[in-house]
């Protein structure tokens, strides 16, 4: 077979593919913290498939047992019982808050999920409207893209879905103040991602708590991009001391295999009693075997330890960056899950990044978005600043 070069690949994405990314580099290979693109040049990875590789590229223990399940059995649907997916449902449960777990393929499944839940309990009490946040940024369904609170997503989509609002993020009141008897959810991003790495105060995040105790509303997490490690706990919503009705999980899920979840504290889940949800693929023993594996490298390699060393030596140097560039707005985030705004538009730094070997994400327009591995290393962080400093002096 003719090997097809970098040239020929490219005409043919261009000719068959969709036209609906800006891809940049043509990537072939990873390995934890470093990816090679076809040239065979490398790459430092802050981008992490966008905070999915979150234990490095192709971890030898999830690649093991992906490789092990693939070769017993890949598929069965779930008309039937398969040995991981209970396994995981119960690793997962235990380590957040009881609840049960419906297992998919993505985020924007897992807040549908998130979304179906909250209507059908909601309809026995005529409650329908689902309260979201200015910023949020949930999926490209068209239910999720209600949901996201970011008006640009939903451009040329209308008619919009019904039943979502929007109230600024962090402001507790006009939380307040939309929870009416038709209700039925408030939905937030402990962390936003998309809409720039921004955390909920203590303060807002224990009073929406408290507000949908009281109002008999549920409180559903999107812990899509901050849970899985992210932020130095497991979930993000952990360092906050509150606990959600319902919570979506995905991207790091399994490391890079398709999945996503919902977990419902048990005194909701009969609300999506039999034959009111499914998913062809959810919950398969390949994606769970991942899942497990990456359940146990948290465990056994103290995952999350690494991830408060190396966020405060990550933190430290960007503080003594923004004290060299004081174009440096703000640094935001939790843990690994940052945030560094320029005050101005960062596509160009990007570039420079990425010429200089480093790859990093924009979040919003003026920020520059930092998802290392949680696995990352002292020297890389060290080299990721490098760069970082030259990229800023280089204007
Ligand atoms: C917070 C959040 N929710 C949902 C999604 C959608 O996930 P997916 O692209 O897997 O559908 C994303 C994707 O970036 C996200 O960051």
């Amino acid at each position: 077979m003719n090997e097809l070069t970098e040239k020929d690949l490219l005409a043919l994405h261009d000719e068959y593919t969709l036209n609906t990314y800006s891809p940049h580099l043509m990537l072939v290979r990873g390995a934890m913290s470093n990816v090679w693109d076809i040239a065979g040049r490398e790459y430092l990875d802050f981008t992490t498939g966008i905070s999915v590789c979150n234990l490095g590229h192709c971890h030898p223990r999830v690649t093991e047992a992906i490789q092990r399940q693939a070769a017993r059995l890949v598929h069965v649907s779930n008309l039937f019982y398969n040995e991981n997916q209970p396994r995981l449902a119960a690793v997962i449960s235990k380590a957040t808050f009881g609840g049960k777990v419906f297992f998919c393929n993505s985020g924007a499944e897992a807040n549908e999920g998130l979304i179906k839940l909250a209507r059908r309990w909601g309809a026995e009490r005529g409650r329908f409207e689902i309260v979201c946040m200015e910023g949020s940024f949930h999926g490209r369904t068209l239910a999720t893209l209600a949901a996201t609170g970011r008006a640009k997503y939903r451009k040329g989509f209308q008619p919009d879905m019904p039943g979502f609002v929007h109230v600024p993020f962090n402001d507790l009141e006009a939380v307040c103040d939309a929870i009416g008897p038709q209700t039925a959810a408030v939905l937030l991003e402990p962390v936003q991602g998309e809409g720039g790495i921004v955390p909920a105060t203590g303060g807002f995040i224990e009073g929406v708590r408290k507000l949908c105790s009281t109002e008999g509303v549920l409180l559903l997490f999107d812990e899509v991009q901050c849970g899985m490690g992210r932020t130095g706990h497991l979930f993000a919503y952990q360092a906050y001391g509150v606990t959600p009705d319902a919570m979506a999980m995905a991207k790091a899920l399994a490391n890079g295999m398709a999945m996503g979840a919902f977990e419902v504290r048990n005194e909701f889940a009969g609300a999506l009693p039999p034959g009111t949800h499914a998913s062809t693929f959810g919950g398969n023993p390949l994606a769970c075997a991942a899942a497990l594996a990456v359940f146990e490298t948290f465990e056994q390699d103290a995952v999350l330890e690494n991830v408060r060393h190396m966020a405060t030596r990550l933190w430290q140097g960007l503080e003594v960056l923004r004290t060299r560039h004081p174009e440096i707005r703000e640094v935001r985030g939790k843990g690994l899950m940052i945030g560094v705004d320029v005050g101005r538009p960062v596509a160009d730094m990007i570039t420079a990044a990425r010429a200089k070997g480093l790859l990093i994400l924009p979040a919003g327009e003026t920020v520059l978005r930092l998802l290392p591995p949680l696995t990352v290393q002292p020297e890389e962080i060290d080299l990721a600043l490098g760069i970082l400093d030259q990229v800023l002096a280089d204007g």
